[in-house]
């Protein structure tokens, strides 16, 4: 009788989370979320209304747990093994531009649909198979056929189109990092236990021996996209710059410098130099990610105190400054890797310099919702796709900082509210 107990508490909590959602909305006059063309892509409650903001995120893991509970363990099973289509039907929307030819308003027929998607890739595809591709991704809300044989868009198809970082999310995952994903168990085999990030199952897919980095930087389509899908990640619940932003005490560095290494193009920088007028910002990143269109991005108003350079991080730092900040960078190496970087930090530190990490912290399995754990497993996941790395817990980072030289010390490891990432703040005590 347990399970049905448990039917009947999850759709309690359903109705009451339901309940507390929609009164917010009402009160404000707002809609939900929608996969309507003209609907809202997402919910309109900031963090700050904690009350329907976590509301949210509990409906979320209660209707995946009841969805669960009703299709039951059996053809749960059945169906996880296929969930492969899923990344199948969304890469051959994404590959073929799909999105570009649905007409915003209205309706179009497979056939002409056809010979315009077939056009734009000077591509024969056939009816039959854009079809099938497309009344799958239908299952998953990507497009819509109101009138049997017309293709609308919905709300999530048309985020292909007009939100280029999300587009790019859909492309890198579905397109570039799919035969990768495809071949992580042939990589631990061929090279076992691993921490080389020139031993990955990118290399496999790809039959290449750079690593990651260096294989993206030669294909500039590539590190494009990448860019942009790490922009779109940024941009997602969680791992919003605000929580960068609002999430350390910047003020208390008083008027210094900051050097953000692998710092990308340095959005995260550009996002605290506004919010902080005394502080200065060396963005390093390596030259394949400085181009003249990148560098431009800065705005002037920031221009003076916001400088894009290049530096590799695992040759010494030659960059003197109060404070040396790396976000999601450590998750990127093996423990191996990550000890270097924080060794050829060293020749720039001086007493009381402050090393900054913001990245991940994985929690205690069952500690989190469900969202936020599927979240920081599935980024455990992609980091030995692409670079045999790992998240970490609290205690790893400790333990890193100390093996990398003795007169580091932790001082403090926090996550701040609705974040997804920690905070972990070091000083240099030697001299
Ligand atoms: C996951 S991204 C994080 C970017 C940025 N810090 C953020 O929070 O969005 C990792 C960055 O590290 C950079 N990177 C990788 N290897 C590097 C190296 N050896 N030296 C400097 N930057 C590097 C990459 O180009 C990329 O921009």
């Amino acid at each position: 009788m347990a399970s049905v107990q448990r039917m009947s508490a999850l759709a309690r909590e359903i109705s009451e989370k339901t309940d507390i959602i929609t009164e917010y909305l009402r009160s404000k006059g707002l809609d939900a979320a929608s996969f309507d063309v003209n609907g809202l892509a997402e919910f309109p409650i900031p963090p700050e209304d904690e009350a329907p903001f976590k509301a949210r995120l509990d409906l979320a893991g209660a209707t995946k747990e009841l969805f669960d509970i009703s299709v039951g363990p059996k053809q749960g099973l059945r169906d996880l093994g296929w969930e492969c289509t899923n990344t199948l039907s969304l890469q051959a929307i994404w590959e073929f531009r799909v999105a570009e030819v649905v007409p915003l308003e209205g309706t179009i027929s497979y056939e002409d649909l056809t010979g315009k998607v077939e056009a734009l890739n000077s591509l024969p595809i056939g009816v039959l198979n854009l079809r099938r591709l497309l009344r799958h991704a239908m299952t998953n809300r990507i497009f819509c056929e109101p009138v049997k044989n017309q293709v609308g868009h919905t709300r999530t198809s048309q985020l292909l189109l007009e939100n280029e970082p999300l587009n790019n999310w859909a492309g890198f995952m579905s397109h570039d990092l799919w035969l990768p994903l495809a071949n992580v168990v042939n990589a631990m085999r061929k090279w076992p236990a691993s921490d080389e990030p020139s031993e990955t199952s990118v290399n496999m897919a790809y039959n290449q021996s750079l690593p990651w980095f260096d294989f993206i930087q030669q294909d500039q389509e590539l590190a494009k996209r990448y860019n942009l899908a790490m922009k779109s990640h940024g941009g997602s619940s969680g791992y919003s710059i605000e929580y960068v932003v609002k999430g350390y005490p910047w003020a208390d560095l008083g008027d210094a410098t900051v050097v953000d290494m692998g710092g990308n193009q340095g959005y995260v920088s550009l996002a605290i130099a506004e919010a902080f007028p005394n502080l200065r910002f060396v963005v390093q990143d390596q030259a394949g990610m400085r181009t003249a269109e990148t560098i431009g991005t800065v705005p002037e108003h920031l221009a003076q105190r916001v400088k894009l350079t290049t530096h590799d991080f695992f040759t010494p730092q030659t960059e003197f400054a109060k404070c040396y900040f790396l976000r999601m960078i450590f998750h990127g190496f093996s423990d191996k890797y990550c000890i270097k970087i924080m060794q050829a930090l060293v020749p720039a530190l001086r007493k009381g310099s402050r090393i900054v990490i913001n990245d991940g912290a994985l929690p205690e399995p069952g500690t989190v919702g469900y969202l936020e754990e599927r979240s920081m497993r599935t980024l455990d996941l992609l980091m030995q796709v692409t670079v045999n790395a790992r998240e970490r817990e609290v205690d790893d980072w400790t333990e890193l900082f100390a093996r990398a030289d003795q007169r580091y010390r932790v001082r403090r490891v926090w996550k701040p509210e609705r974040s997804a990432m920690s905070f972990i703040e070091a000083e240099w005590t030697g001299e």
